[in-house]
Protein backbone atom coordinates (compact mmCIF):
# COMPACT_ATOMS: atom_id res chain seq x y z
CA UNK A 1 0.00 0.00 0.00
CA UNK A 2 2.78 2.87 0.84
CA UNK A 3 4.58 1.46 -2.64
CA UNK A 4 1.46 3.23 -4.64
CA UNK A 5 1.91 6.20 -2.32
CA UNK A 6 3.62 8.76 -4.36
CA UNK A 7 3.79 12.16 -2.49
CA UNK A 8 3.98 13.38 0.91
CA UNK A 9 1.86 11.47 4.07
CA UNK A 10 -1.43 13.86 3.38
CA UNK A 11 -1.01 14.77 -0.32
CA UNK A 12 -4.31 14.62 -1.99
CA UNK A 13 -6.29 14.88 1.46
CA UNK A 14 -8.08 18.17 2.29
CA UNK A 15 -8.43 19.31 5.48
CA UNK A 16 -10.17 22.37 7.58
CA UNK A 17 -8.88 23.97 10.21
CA UNK A 18 -10.25 26.53 12.51
CA UNK A 19 -8.75 28.99 14.04
CA UNK A 20 -8.49 32.18 16.35
CA UNK A 21 -10.87 33.93 18.40
CA UNK A 22 -14.19 35.18 17.23
CA UNK A 23 -15.49 38.66 17.76
CA UNK A 24 -19.28 39.16 18.90
CA UNK A 25 -20.14 43.19 17.81
CA UNK A 26 -21.52 44.84 20.94
CA UNK A 27 -21.85 48.32 18.85
CA UNK A 28 -19.40 49.97 16.39
CA UNK A 29 -16.97 50.16 18.70
CA UNK A 30 -16.99 47.51 21.06
CA UNK A 31 -17.07 43.49 20.47
CA UNK A 32 -16.85 40.39 22.90
CA UNK A 33 -13.84 38.30 22.40
CA UNK A 34 -11.11 36.12 23.94
CA UNK A 35 -7.61 35.80 24.18
CA UNK A 36 -6.85 33.15 21.79
CA UNK A 37 -3.75 34.00 18.95
CA UNK A 38 -4.54 31.62 16.92
CA UNK A 39 -0.94 30.20 16.80
CA UNK A 40 -2.01 26.64 17.28
CA UNK A 41 -4.77 26.85 14.58
CA UNK A 42 -2.23 28.09 12.40
CA UNK A 43 0.88 25.86 13.52
CA UNK A 44 -1.38 22.89 12.52
CA UNK A 45 -2.70 24.83 9.21
CA UNK A 46 1.27 25.20 7.81
CA UNK A 47 1.47 21.35 9.60
CA UNK A 48 -0.60 19.77 7.07
CA UNK A 49 0.33 21.78 4.03
CA UNK A 50 4.21 20.78 4.44
CA UNK A 51 3.00 16.94 4.40
CA UNK A 52 1.20 17.96 1.35
CA UNK A 53 -2.42 18.27 2.27
CA UNK A 54 -4.79 21.06 0.92
CA UNK A 55 -5.57 23.21 3.61
CA UNK A 56 -8.73 25.30 3.86
CA UNK A 57 -7.85 27.53 7.01
CA UNK A 58 -10.95 29.58 8.27
CA UNK A 59 -9.72 31.97 11.22
CA UNK A 60 -11.05 34.78 13.06
CA UNK A 61 -9.36 38.29 14.01
CA UNK A 62 -5.57 37.56 14.47
CA UNK A 63 -2.77 39.62 13.40
CA UNK A 64 -1.12 35.96 12.88
CA UNK A 65 -1.25 34.36 9.08
CA UNK A 66 0.22 31.18 7.73
CA UNK A 67 3.57 30.61 6.36
CA UNK A 68 2.78 27.55 4.09
CA UNK A 69 1.96 29.22 0.83
CA UNK A 70 -0.72 26.03 -0.17
CA UNK A 71 -2.68 27.83 2.70
CA UNK A 72 -6.35 28.93 1.53
CA UNK A 73 -8.01 31.84 4.00
CA UNK A 74 -11.06 32.55 4.70
CA UNK A 75 -10.84 34.85 7.03
CA UNK A 76 -14.10 35.87 9.49
CA UNK A 77 -14.97 38.05 12.49
CA UNK A 78 -18.03 36.00 14.01
CA UNK A 79 -19.08 32.70 15.49
CA UNK A 80 -21.85 32.73 12.74
CA UNK A 81 -19.58 33.58 10.18
CA UNK A 82 -16.83 31.26 10.57
CA UNK A 83 -19.97 28.52 11.27
CA UNK A 84 -20.98 29.25 7.68
CA UNK A 85 -17.49 29.15 5.88
CA UNK A 86 -16.84 25.63 8.00
CA UNK A 87 -20.39 23.82 7.22
CA UNK A 88 -19.81 24.84 3.50
CA UNK A 89 -16.24 23.62 3.19
CA UNK A 90 -16.65 20.85 5.48
CA UNK A 91 -18.39 18.30 3.11
CA UNK A 92 -15.70 18.34 0.40
CA UNK A 93 -13.22 17.49 3.06
CA UNK A 94 -11.66 14.52 4.38
CA UNK A 95 -11.12 15.74 7.86
CA UNK A 96 -11.59 19.00 10.02
CA UNK A 97 -9.21 20.39 12.60
CA UNK A 98 -11.05 22.57 15.07
CA UNK A 99 -8.99 24.59 16.86
CA UNK A 100 -10.73 28.14 16.78
CA UNK A 101 -12.01 29.89 20.37
CA UNK A 102 -15.19 30.41 19.35
CA UNK A 103 -17.15 32.80 21.43
CA UNK A 104 -20.28 30.98 23.17
CA UNK A 105 -22.72 33.80 23.08
CA UNK A 106 -22.74 36.82 21.61
CA UNK A 107 -24.94 40.29 22.09
CA UNK A 108 -28.74 39.68 21.31
CA UNK A 109 -28.51 42.66 18.88
CA UNK A 110 -25.57 45.01 17.79
CA UNK A 111 -26.60 48.35 18.38
CA UNK A 112 -26.20 50.81 14.98
CA UNK A 113 -24.72 53.55 17.06
CA UNK A 114 -21.87 53.84 20.09
CA UNK A 115 -23.46 53.19 23.14
CA UNK A 116 -23.70 56.30 25.66
CA UNK A 117 -22.54 55.52 29.36
CA UNK A 118 -25.24 56.23 31.04
CA UNK A 119 -26.01 54.39 34.79
CA UNK A 120 -24.25 53.17 37.25
CA UNK A 121 -24.48 49.63 36.15
CA UNK A 122 -25.79 48.21 32.55
CA UNK A 123 -26.61 44.58 31.25
CA UNK A 124 -25.79 42.87 27.98
CA UNK A 125 -28.80 40.62 26.55
CA UNK A 126 -26.74 37.44 25.06
CA UNK A 127 -27.12 34.69 22.86
CA UNK A 128 -26.17 31.38 22.21
CA UNK A 129 -23.60 31.06 19.17
CA UNK A 130 -23.59 27.84 16.42
CA UNK A 131 -21.70 24.71 17.83
CA UNK A 132 -19.73 24.53 14.73
CA UNK A 133 -18.10 21.47 16.07
CA UNK A 134 -20.98 20.09 16.60
CA UNK A 135 -23.11 20.57 13.41
CA UNK A 136 -19.66 19.04 11.36
CA UNK A 137 -20.42 16.19 13.78
CA UNK A 138 -23.91 15.64 12.66
CA UNK A 139 -22.74 15.97 9.04
CA UNK A 140 -20.25 14.00 9.28
CA UNK A 141 -19.91 11.02 6.47
CA UNK A 142 -18.18 7.77 7.06
CA UNK A 143 -14.43 8.14 6.29
CA UNK A 144 -14.33 11.80 7.68
CA UNK A 145 -12.49 12.71 10.58
CA UNK A 146 -13.17 15.81 13.35
CA UNK A 147 -10.28 16.65 15.67
CA UNK A 148 -11.12 18.75 18.59
CA UNK A 149 -9.96 20.95 21.16
CA UNK A 150 -10.58 21.38 24.81
CA UNK A 151 -9.50 23.84 26.44
CA UNK A 152 -9.74 23.53 30.58
CA UNK A 153 -9.46 24.71 33.82
CA UNK A 154 -10.36 21.54 35.94
CA UNK A 155 -11.57 18.13 35.71
CA UNK A 156 -9.72 18.35 32.03
CA UNK A 157 -10.15 14.63 30.97
CA UNK A 158 -13.55 13.95 32.07
CA UNK A 159 -14.58 17.31 30.48
CA UNK A 160 -12.60 16.65 27.38
CA UNK A 161 -14.49 12.71 27.56
CA UNK A 162 -17.50 14.35 27.33
CA UNK A 163 -17.11 16.85 24.23
CA UNK A 164 -15.68 13.92 22.42
CA UNK A 165 -19.07 11.95 22.90
CA UNK A 166 -20.98 15.32 22.20
CA UNK A 167 -19.76 16.57 19.18
CA UNK A 168 -19.06 12.89 17.84
CA UNK A 169 -15.22 13.82 17.46
CA UNK A 170 -12.90 11.03 16.48
CA UNK A 171 -10.00 12.69 18.49
CA UNK A 172 -9.85 15.66 21.01
CA UNK A 173 -6.32 17.44 21.83
CA UNK A 174 -6.93 18.21 26.06
CA UNK A 175 -5.54 20.73 27.14
CA UNK A 176 -5.59 22.38 30.68
CA UNK A 177 -5.02 26.02 31.66
CA UNK A 178 -3.88 24.38 35.25
CA UNK A 179 -0.07 23.37 33.13
CA UNK A 180 2.60 26.01 32.89
CA UNK A 181 3.55 26.95 30.02
CA UNK A 182 0.04 26.03 28.12
CA UNK A 183 -2.88 27.98 26.18
CA UNK A 184 -3.39 31.27 25.24
CA UNK A 185 -0.38 33.48 24.47
CA UNK A 186 2.50 30.72 24.70
CA UNK A 187 4.57 29.89 22.08
CA UNK A 188 4.74 26.00 24.21
CA UNK A 189 1.64 23.45 24.63
CA UNK A 190 1.10 20.40 27.09
CA UNK A 191 -1.75 18.22 25.74
CA UNK A 192 -3.23 14.88 26.46
CA UNK A 193 -5.14 13.16 23.42
CA UNK A 194 -8.33 11.38 23.76
CA UNK A 195 -10.12 9.02 21.21
CA UNK A 196 -12.96 6.92 21.69
CA UNK A 197 -11.76 3.47 23.13
CA UNK A 198 -8.43 4.46 23.32
CA UNK A 199 -6.25 5.58 26.86
CA UNK A 200 -5.69 9.11 27.24
CA UNK A 201 -1.93 9.96 25.66
CA UNK A 202 -0.22 12.34 27.46
CA UNK A 203 2.59 14.38 25.85
CA UNK A 204 5.27 16.25 27.42
CA UNK A 205 5.19 20.52 27.13
CA UNK A 206 6.29 21.01 23.70
CA UNK A 207 6.23 23.83 20.84
CA UNK A 208 3.09 24.79 19.47
CA UNK A 209 4.95 24.11 16.46
CA UNK A 210 5.88 20.29 17.71
CA UNK A 211 2.27 19.69 18.95
CA UNK A 212 0.98 20.60 15.11
CA UNK A 213 3.43 17.87 14.01
CA UNK A 214 1.69 15.32 16.79
CA UNK A 215 -1.82 16.41 15.98
CA UNK A 216 -1.30 15.62 12.37
CA UNK A 217 0.66 12.11 12.50
CA UNK A 218 -2.33 11.44 14.68
CA UNK A 219 -4.60 12.94 11.86
CA UNK A 220 -2.76 10.38 9.20
CA UNK A 221 -3.78 7.17 11.34
CA UNK A 222 -7.32 7.94 11.04
CA UNK A 223 -7.97 8.72 8.28
CA UNK A 224 -8.84 5.66 5.81
CA UNK A 225 -6.27 3.55 4.23
CA UNK A 226 -5.97 5.06 0.36
CA UNK A 227 -5.49 2.36 -2.03
N1 LIG B 1 -16.43 24.79 19.20
C1 LIG B 1 -17.03 25.16 18.02
N2 LIG B 1 -18.07 26.05 18.02
C2 LIG B 1 -18.51 26.58 19.18
C3 LIG B 1 -17.90 26.23 20.40
C4 LIG B 1 -16.85 25.33 20.37
O1 LIG B 1 -16.64 24.68 16.95
N3 LIG B 1 -19.53 27.45 19.17
C5 LIG B 1 -15.35 23.79 19.16
C6 LIG B 1 -13.98 24.33 19.53
O2 LIG B 1 -13.29 24.81 18.38
C7 LIG B 1 -13.32 23.08 20.12
C8 LIG B 1 -14.49 22.33 20.76
O3 LIG B 1 -15.65 22.79 20.10
O4 LIG B 1 -12.76 22.26 19.12
C9 LIG B 1 -14.62 22.51 22.23
O5 LIG B 1 -14.71 23.88 22.53
P1 LIG B 1 -14.95 24.34 24.03
O6 LIG B 1 -15.12 25.82 24.09
O7 LIG B 1 -13.88 23.72 24.88
O8 LIG B 1 -16.32 23.58 24.35
P2 LIG B 1 -17.80 24.07 24.59
O9 LIG B 1 -18.66 23.00 24.02
O10 LIG B 1 -18.03 25.45 24.08
O11 LIG B 1 -17.95 24.01 26.16
P3 LIG B 1 -17.49 25.07 27.32
O12 LIG B 1 -16.92 26.29 26.66
O13 LIG B 1 -18.75 25.31 28.08
O14 LIG B 1 -16.46 24.32 28.13
CA1 LIG C 1 -16.77 27.29 24.63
Amino acid sequence: EQFFQTGQLLSGRRVLVTAGPTFEPIDPVRFIGNRSSGKMGIAIADALARKGAAVELVLGPTSLKPNAGQVRLTKVQTAREMYHAATALFPNMDAAILAAAVADYRPAEAAQQKIKKKGDSMALDLVKNPDIAQALGQMKKSGQVIIGFALETERALEHGAGKLKAKNMDLIVVNSLADEGAGFNHDTNKVTFLGAGNKPREFELKSKAAVAEDIVAALAELLPQRR
